[in-house]
């Protein structure tokens, strides 16, 4: 028999239980590497469909699959030792029946080893949420802005400006909460909306475009370093220019390429030095 995995990362109930307390950090990964890189800085890993749009440029999220999710779910599983995982659900693995999320959802954490699944919805997903986390499934809800309803709103737009929106909102996230939800994303909404919910549901919100009266903040990583250049929304604050910077060092290695500065005789193998030298003595 296997022995028991030394990883021990930030379960869903111990994520749960931070209401309140002091702010979650939550950043989106797709990969291991990036996993790896930012696993000691957050609390928890978002591995969202967002990836369609950020990583294969795609214009929304709808034609992501389950199959992509597992792939860079167990990526990022791979690479995270201490902060929780998340997968996403993408569109149409969940929305058609309490069934087929469920299929869904525990293929997903058997086959990335993930600490809970997120899906989109409010009181019409709340039946779902229900049978998933009576089930064992540790369900993020996801309310307010929900990408994968884009084409229903006719662009990516703040949600709950009036008073019948906010309320609906607010109702979604009370059904999705009450039905287990172990904590819940708020994206793109007025900000008295998000400072009611948060007050009125037991477990932590993670806010996005959602103003700090949230629990928790999630951004996407590349939005934060510069790496995507679609748009960039008003709630992004960018702390690195990696795509400026990438863009950079791609020029100044082609403009070494030719003019035959590199390689150097340091990145060679057996190649004379400039006093004649080998650099590296070959064996015979
Ligand atoms: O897909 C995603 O990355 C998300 C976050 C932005 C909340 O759902």
């Amino acid at each position: 028999m296997s022995s028991p995995s030394r990883i021990k990362r930030i379960s869903a109930p111990e994520l749960a239980a931070r209401k309140g307390g002091d702010p979650i950090v939550v950043l989106t990964a797709y990969t291991a590497p990036t996993a790896r890189i930012l696993d000691n800085h957050v609390d928890c890993l978002l591995v969202g469909d967002s990836l369609g749009m950020v990583v294969y440029g795609l214009e929304t999220t709808l034609a992501v699959s389950v199959d992509m999710m597992i792939n860079h779910g167990a990526a990022v599983v791979r690479g995270a030792q201490h902060a929780c995982v998340i997968v996403d659900m993408p569109f149409a693995s969940y929305q058609e029946s309490p069934e087929l999320a469920y299929r869904n959802a525990a293929r997903i954490m058997c086959e990335t080893g993930c600490d809970g699944i997120k899906l989109e919805g409010g009181v019409a997903m709340a039946g779902t949420v229900e049978f998933l986390a009576r089930r064992g499934i540790p369900v993020m809800g996801h309310v307010g802005l929900m990408p994968q309803s884009v084409h229903a709103y006719g662009g990516f737009r703040i949600q709950g400006k009036d008073t019948a929106a906010a309320r609906q909102i607010i109702d979604d996230a009370r059904a999705v909460t009450d039905a287990g939800a172990f904590s819940l994303v708020v994206e793109g909404v007025m900000e008295p909306v998000a400072r009611e919910i948060t007050a009125v549901v037991p477990v932590p919100t993670i806010g996005i475009g959602a103003s700090p009266a949230c629990d928790g903040q999630v951004l996407v990583t590349e939005d934060l370093v510069g790496m995507f250049d679609g748009f960039t929304p008003k709630f992004v604050r960018r702390y690195a220019e990696f795509g400026r910077d990438l863009g950079a060092a791609a020029a100044a290695y082609a403009d070494d390429v030719r003019a035959r500065r590199f390689p150097a005789p340091e990145q060679c193998f057996g190649a004379p030095k400039a006093d004649g030298a080998e650099v590296r003595q070959l064996k015979s």
